[in-house]
């Protein structure tokens, strides 16, 4: 019955109770023991999509398997309840009410259903920056040819210096037309962190819709939705969050929820759909894939998101560091921490991007992603708790070794 906790669930909270501190390396190479990756293989690429950790993918095959054994309604009715608890807890590690998170598919879906669903008429102005991820920018291109409005792309320099620079470069496209500012947490192009809060405080003077894309930073930062102070929040659970593939959340801020047309409407509609679950009723949804976002839920609250986002810290920082110590690097990701996040954007001075990635894939099954030309040009690296000190050494060292 798919009530049980799966041998590995219960194994890894046995090991989390006698383990040594979350500062030790010991901690997190038993963190790393919970995930299936192949052992030849030097994962770097979170930014993209994460392995879920072994006692999430056996709930989530448990859950599964349970389901095509019985698909009865009957059997499927506990899934109500587990989807209110997901909702639930997603909701209290991010600091917001229940009734203010919706469950989409990935963060390209939540960042749509505030493109599409917010009333604008002609002229009116939206602020998005260049290197926004398509799901923000593009929606909102098509958006502004079919209802006429006017795009103000903010033109991020690369490298920025600063986040007051960022800020400044966001600031100067407000103008009295300007109703929605759409920005990026953590980007995934040059790894910047933008100032979230302080942006907040501009889009209140100018009475915005704030939208904030967390693709970067959900399940990598330990997030507070009502210090961030956004209107809209969009995150998927297959990147930092090591949960299952196209599950992910939408957070609108209370205050804002009756103000959004939802994208899809199907059965199960009704006026009376309380609070964000109204842009979550999308028909039949994959019901055990949504126990495996709650067990990815569970599996980050058991180590906690401030000892994830130190761990995080930590890893990027030796990565930036080793990574330095080759004269031919030049890093587009700033070094420090608190103006950056989990991706590690660099060139090699001399070589061709593209051969790197090839060889660093083929050669040395280092798995990463790239940006083959343009400003933001460059092989990304991006680790996660599963990742040692020792791997962030070998990847500086292959670097190193193709330099
Ligand atoms: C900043 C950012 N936003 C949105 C997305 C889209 O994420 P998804 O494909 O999960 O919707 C990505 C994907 O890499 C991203 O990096």
């Amino acid at each position: 019955m798919a009530a049980s906790l799966p041998a590995s669930w219960a194994a890894f909270q046995s090991k989390l109770a006698a383990a040594p501190p979350a500062t030790s390396e010991e901690y997190w190479l038993m963190v790393k023991r919970q995930f299936p990756l192949a052992e030849n293989l030097l994962y770097l690429n979170a930014a993209n999509v994460c392995p879920s950790s072994r006692p999430v993918l056996d709930r989530h095959l448990e859950f599964l398997t349970d389901f095509h054994r019985n698909p009865s309604f009957q059997n499927r009715e506990k899934y109500d309840g587990r989807k209110e608890s997901l909702r639930s807890k997603l909701a209290k590690m991010m600091n917001a009410g229940a009734g203010e998170i919706a469950i989409a598919r990935n963060t390209s879906e939540g960042s749509n259903i505030v493109v599409n669903g917010i009333d604008l008429k002609e002229g009116d102005e939206i602020v998005i920056t260049s290197h926004n991820h398509p799901s923000s920018n593009d929606s909102w291109k098509v958006r502004a040819k079919r209802h006429k409005l006017v795009i103000r792309e903010a033109q991020v320099p690369v490298p920025a210096s600063s986040p007051q620079q960022l800020f400044d470069t966001v600031a100067r496209e407000i103008t009295s037309r300007t109703r929605v500012l759409a920005i990026t947490h953590c980007t995934s192009t040059t790894g910047n962190r933008y100032p979230v809060a302080e942006l907040a405080n501009l889009a209140r003077q100018h009475k915005l819709w704030y939208h904030v894309d967390g693709a970067q930073t959900f399940g990598a930062f330990h997030i507070d939705l009502k210090a961030m102070d956004c209107d809209s929040f969009a995150g998927s659970a297959h990147k930092w969050f090591m949960g299952p593939l196209e599950a992910g959340m939408l957070y609108v801020r209370q205050d804002r929820i009756a103000e959004l047309w939802p994208s899809v409407v199907t059965a199960g509609w009704s006026d009376k759909v309380e609070g964000a679950r109204k842009f979550e009723v999308y028909g039949q949804r994959d019901d055990p894939r949504l126990v495996a976002f709650e067990a990815a839920v569970d599996f980050l609250d058991l180590i906690g998101m401030p000892a994830v986002e130190a761990r995080l810290e930590q890893l990027v920082t030796r990565l930036k560091q080793r990574l330095s110590d080759n004269a031919a690097v030049h890093l587009k990701t700033p070094r420090e921490w608190t103006v950056s996040g989990g991706v590690v954007k660099f060139m090699v001075r001399g070589k061709s991007t593209r051969q790197l990635y090839d060889k660093l894939y083929s050669g040395h099954r280092v798995a990463l992603a790239s940006t083959p030309a343009g400003e933001s040009e460059g092989l990304r690296f991006s680790p996660h708790i599963y990742n040692s000190m020792e791997e962030m050494d070998r990847a500086a060292a292959i670097v190193k070794s193709l330099s």
